[in-house]
């Protein structure tokens, strides 16, 4: 079936986001484990906690909008960033390398989610979802400041190893 209606395309972009959502839900306590560095172990468990909520906030979206349910649709290129970030894990020791190649990885994750976010509010103001988008802000907001909170870790509080 051909997509042809904007609320469809939003049910489709839903679908994915909440997907994306849980693939970071088991995604980010390997992060976390993986982290050298107590700040950005602390930062991945921290964005652990938010991201939970923002899987909830996308279910409960989809419970309270008349025509929309989440559909079972895997987010192929967030699979790809997490597969990305995976392989770096497995490839460096343990340490300031591992630590900041991790942020850079997380941080190509946090720009597709922002994205993504942003998307789906300009959506949701096509359909006239005002509740729904003052909640999808809270999200995007979240994103943006754990994105914030990775650019600082890797300018100020990893220190490369320069030998
Ligand atoms: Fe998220």
């Amino acid at each position: 079936m051909q997509i042809n209606k904007a609320k469809q395309l939003f049910e489709r972009l839903l679908s994915f986001t909440a997907n994306a959502e849980q693939q970071m839900v088991d995604a980010l306590p390997r992060f976390a484990e993986a982290a050298e560095h107590k700040s950005l172990r602390k930062a991945f468990e921290n964005h652990l906690e938010e991201t939970q909520g923002q899987l909830k906030r996308l279910e409960q979206a989809a419970e309270n909008l008349e025509g929309i349910r989440l559909k079972q649709l895997k987010d192929v290129p967030l699979a790809a960033l997490i597969e990305d970030s995976d392989a770096i894990i497995e490839n460096t020791a343990p340490g300031p390398i591992r630590d900041f190649a991790l942020i850079g990885a997380a941080r190509k994750i946090e720009h597709y989610e922002i994205a993504a976010y942003r998307t789906l509010r300009s959506l949701a103001k096509e359909l006239g979802y005002a509740d729904l988008r003052a909640l999808l802000k809270e999200t995007l907001e979240e994103e943006q400041a754990a994105d914030e909170k990775l650019k600082k870790l890797s300018n100020k509080k990893i220190e490369l190893a320069n030998d």
